[in-house]
C-alpha cells in the first residue's frame, strides 16, 4: 500500500520524507490555511519535498471553472513536476464533467468528499485517476467508513477499474492496518497519526535497556 501524507505543513512533510515512507502528498483548502502559507508558496516548495501525486484542490463549483483553476494550478508548477499535480475535485454532478475534460486533457484528478461506493463508482467512470473516500467523517458520522473502502475495493476489483482508492480522513493507526489488510492501494495520513505509526512503547524500553547494558561492555 502506497503511503501519502495528508498535510500542507512543509516541515512536516520535509521531515517525514526524509524516512523514506512517502509515496505523495494530499492537501485540502482548510490544511493550507492550518499551515500558514500562501498556496503559492506551498506550490513552490512541496513538489520538491516528494516525487509523487501531490493533491491540490479547486474551489470552483462549475465544471468549467474547475477546468479553468485547474489548468491554472498546473501553470503555476514548474514544469518538471507537472506530471506529479493531482486536482482534487469535489463528487459534485459539476465535478465529475470537469473529471472528464480533465481526463482527456492527460492531468490526474483526485476525486474528494467520497463517502459511498456509488459516488466511487462514478468517479471511476467518469475517468478519476484518484478516489478519496473519507472514512473519519463516516466513522463521526456513526457509519463504519471502513465498510465503504470494503465495498470499493469488492467493486473495482470485480471490473478491473484502473482508479486508486485512497483512504482519506484517516484518524488513527488502525485504520492504517484495516486500509492494507483490505488492499486500498492508498491510505492518506496525518502526520501526528504516522508518527504514532513509528512508536511502540517497547521499541523505546528496548532501547533504553540496550544502551544501558551497552555502557557494562563498551570498554
Ligand atoms: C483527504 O484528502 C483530506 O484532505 C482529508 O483526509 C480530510 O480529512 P479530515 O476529515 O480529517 O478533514
Amino acid at each position: 500500500m502506497k503511503l501519502f501524507i495528508d498535510t500542507a505543513d512543509l516541515n512536516e512533510i520535509k521531515e517525514i520524507a526524509s524516512w523514506g515512507i512517502l509515496d505523495g502528498v494530499t492537501t485540502n483548502p482548510t490544511l493550507l490555511a492550518k499551515s500558514g502559507r500562501s498556496f503559492q508558496d506551498v506550490i513552490d516548495e512541496i513538489f520538491k519535498l516528494v516525487d509523487g501525486p501531490i493533491s491540490l484542490e479547486v474551489v470552483s463549483e462549475n465544471a468549467d471553472d474547475m477546468v479553468r483553476e485547474a489548468k491554472q494550478i498546473v501553470s503555476k508548477v514548474p514544469q518538471k513536476y507537472q506530471k506529479n499535480v493531482a486536482i482534487k475535485i469535489p463528487m459534485t454532478p459539476e465535478g465529475l464533467k470537469a473529471v472528464k475534460t480533465l481526463c482527456k486533457l492527460g492531468i490526474q484528478t483526485n476525486v474528494t468528499l467520497i463517502f459511498s461506493a456509488n459516488q466511487a463508482l462514478l468517479a471511476a467512470k467518469a475517468g478519476a485517476t484518484f478516489v478519496s473516500p473519507f472514512i473519519g467523517r463516516l466513522d463521526d458520522n456513526g457509519q463504519e467508513g471502513m465498510r465503504v473502502i470494503e465495498e470499493i475495493m469488492e467493486i473495482f476489483c470485480n471490473y478491473d477499474i484502473p482508479t486508486e482508492v485512497i483512504v482519506a480522513s484517516v484518524r488513527h493507526p488502525i485504520h492504517v492496518i484495516e486500509s492494507a489488510r483490505i488492499g486500498a492501494d492508498i491510505a492518506t495520513v496525518p502526520p501526528e497519526v504516522i508518527r504514532k505509526m513509528v512508536k511502540h512503547p517497547l521499541t523505546d524500553a528496548g532501547i533504553k535497556s540496550f544502551l544501558k547494558d551497552w555502557e557494562k561492555v563498551k570498554k
